[in-house]
C-alpha cells in the first residue's frame, strides 16, 4: 500500500532535522550558564532561531498538504467510541502484543493511523505544534508579549509555555520513535517513510 506520498516524507524529514536541531540548541540554551554551555550560546540562540522560523514555514506547509490531499481524511475520527478505540489499541500495546494476539486495527489504505496514533499525531500537530510556535514567535517579537497574563509576567508566562511544550514534544519524539519499531520488523515503518510503501 503506497501510503507516504513524496509531500509528506520530505515534509516529515525536514521536520525531523529541525526538531532534532530545537531540541539540541534549546537544551544548551536552558542550561547554559556563564561559565558553561554545550553549544556557544550566540550560535544555539541563531541555529535555534533559524531552524523555528524554518519550523513556521514547513508547519504551513503540512497543514495545507492535509488541507487540500488526501492525507487529512486519515486524521479525522468520530468523537463517538473514540475513548473505547483508543482503549482497545492501548490494551493491545500493552498485553495483547505480547501474546500475539491480532492488532485490533490493522493498516489498511483507507487505515494508516491505529486510534492511538490518530489520537496523538492530532494532539501533536493541532495543538501542541500552533502552542509552541506561537509561544516561539511571541519570544523573538518580546516587545509583543503583554506584561502580565494570568497574574505571571507575561515573558515568564510564554516562557513558560514554551519551554513546557518543548518537553512534551521531545517527550513524544522519543515514544513516537519507539512505537515506529512496532511494525512487521523493527525496521519496516522507517522503510515507509523513506520510500512512501507499507
Ligand atoms: C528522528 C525523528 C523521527 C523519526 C525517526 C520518525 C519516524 C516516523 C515514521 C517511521 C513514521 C511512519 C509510521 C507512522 O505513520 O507512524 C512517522 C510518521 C509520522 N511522524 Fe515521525 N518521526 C520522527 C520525528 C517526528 C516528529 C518530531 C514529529 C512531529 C512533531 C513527527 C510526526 C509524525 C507524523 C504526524 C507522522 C504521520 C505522517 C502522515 O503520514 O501523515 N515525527 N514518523
Amino acid at each position: 500500500m503506497y501510503l507516504y506520498p513524496l509531500w509528506v516524507r520530505l515534509w516529515h524529514l525536514t521536520n525531523a532535522i529541525l526538531f532534532l536541531a530545537l531540541i539540541v540548541t534549546g537544551l544548551s540554551l536552558q542550561y547554559s550558564s556563564n561559565e558553561f554551555s554545550i553549544i556557544p550560546f550566540n550560535y544555539a540562540v541563531s541555529i535555534h532561531n533559524i531552524s523555528g522560523i524554518i519550523l513556521c514555514f514547513t508547519y504551513v506547509v503540512y497543514l495545507l498538504g492535509n488541507r487540500f490531499t488526501s492525507n487529512g481524511q486519515y486524521y479525522q475520527f468520530p468523537l463517538k467510541g473514540m475513548a473505547t478505540r483508543v482503549w482497545k489499541q492501548f490494551r493491545y500495546y500493552s498485553f495483547g502484543i505480547f501474546r500475539k494476539e491480532e492488532a485490533p486495527y490493522p493498516v489498511e489504505i483507507g487505515r494508516k493511523f491505529n486510534p492511538l496514533q490518530k489520537l496523538s499525531y492530532v494532539i501533536i500537530m493541532y495543538l501542541m505544534m500552533p502552542l509552541i510556535i506561537i509561544s516561539g514567535l511571541f519570544l523573538f517579537f518580546p516587545d509583543l508579549i503583554p506584561d502580565s497574563i494570568m497574574f505571571l509576567s507575561g515573558i515568564h508566562f510564554v516562557d513558560l509555555t514554551h519551554i513546557f511544550v518543548g518537553f512534551v514534544l521531545s517527550v513524544f519524539m522519543l515514544v513516537h520513535i519507539y512505537f515506529c519499531t512496532i511494525g512487521k520488523t523493527p525496521t519496516s515503518n522507517f522503510k515507509s517513510m523513506i520510500d512512501g510503501w507499507h
